[in-house]
């Protein structure tokens, strides 16, 4: 029977496909059909495009592709792409079909750069992407820590050192009880941060109804598990987690920074060190983070801490002419 692409709609049974396939696609990162339907309803669609395609076999969803802008890097004509096969179907031109379906729609949306990423051992994924014409741009490494045999005592100097200039440590939760503006000051404490994370292109800050709803009221975002370095009442830096829950004592490391006048001060170490520690008191086992591989000093604080690297990320970039 033929293939056939259809458009995605938002039922119980599109988002089980989507996900089983996302799933079956990268085994090392569950995503639950919860979260898929959380990302989905909380993505501005009046101000940003998306869009989702299935591929049928005999009424079997085989695949799936999809393409977006990315709110934290808008710019109208750049746009995230992503197609995925179920592995019992790969090697019978299903992604390239669907890759033909997204591409004709973005040239007719004007876009000039498209984005998506394969992990380093995924050897058929980047070859499908080289031969149309995409190029690495920057990678990550994915590093893991298993934080039940973490051993603070070699650490302590930094958060005697963190208190000895002034610095305390409070959580969202507890902030949130008693701080009247804490969700313009974080807003403010991110924005300030992420612009200074590495990127393949510029961060422009969404707006804060959008990082309410993304990030602040994300379920999987642990409110006790998200700590903010204070210095008198301003926020100077935060480290928070997300829970993972296909993943159940697995943790996903949310940003980790810290203001750049406050920086060199051992802040963003104090950080993690509470993140950690909240980790093994709340009897999680891992948790998961990822730093471009030119992001020196936030790779310096997590080889100390005992990351251990896992295969590397690699984003690629087309430029449509
Ligand atoms: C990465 C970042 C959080 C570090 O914050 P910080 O408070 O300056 O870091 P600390 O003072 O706690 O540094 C702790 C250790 O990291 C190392 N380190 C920090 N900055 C470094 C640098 N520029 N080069 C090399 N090592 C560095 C130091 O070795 C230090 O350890 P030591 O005192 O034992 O030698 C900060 O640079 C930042 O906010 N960057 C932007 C946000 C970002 O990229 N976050 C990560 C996204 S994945």
């Amino acid at each position: 029977m033929s293939l056939k692409i259809r458009e995605f709609s938002a039922t119980p049974e599109d988002i089980a496909a989507v996900v089983e396939i996302d799933n079956l696609c990268d085994p090392e990162h569950q995503y639950t059909a919860e979260q898929f339907r959380y990302d989905l309803e909380n993505f501005d669609t009046k101000k940003y495009v998306l869009r989702y395609y299935l591929a049928e076999k005999d009424e079997r969803v085989v695949g799936y592709a999809c393409y977006h802008h990315m709110p934290h890097r808008f710019e109208p004509k750049r746009f995230w792409v992503w197609v995925g096969v179920h592995p019992a179907f790969q090697g019978q031109g299903i992604g390239s079909a669907l890759y033909e379906r997204i591409l004709s729609d973005l040239r007719k949306l004007s876009a000039r750069w498209l984005h998506t990423s394969a992990r380093e051992t995924w050897t058929k994924s980047r070859e499908f992407l080289e031969k149309r014409g995409f190029q690495e741009v920057m990678r990550s490494w994915e590093s893991w820590l298993d934080v039940r045999s973490f051993d603070f005592s070699r650490f302590q100097r930094y958060l005697e050192e963190a208190k000895a200039v002034g610095v305390t440590f409070a959580t969202l939760a507890e902030e949130s009880e008693k701080e009247a503006k804490w969700p313009e000051k974080i807003y403010d404490l991110h924005t300030a941060i992420m612009a200074d994370v590495p990127s393949s292109s510029p961060y422009t800050p969404p707006p804060l109804d959008h990082f309410r709803r993304t990030l602040i009221e994300n379920p999987d975002l642990l409110p006790d598990g998200f700590f903010i370095a204070k210095v008198g009442e301003e926020y100077v830096g935060e480290s928070f987690v997300f829970r993972v829950p296909a993943e159940p004592g697995h943790l996903t490391q949310g940003l980790t920074g810290v203001r750049r006048e406050h920086r060199g001060k051992g802040i963003a170490m104090a950080l993690k060190l509470h993140v950690i520690r909240y980790a093994q008191e709340k009897g999680y086992t891992l948790i998961k983070t990822w730093n471009a591989t030119n992001n020196i000093p936030m790779l310096a604080i997590n080889e100390k801490l005992g990351f251990v690297r896992q295969p590397a990320w690699i984003e690629y970039q087309k430029t449509l002419g």
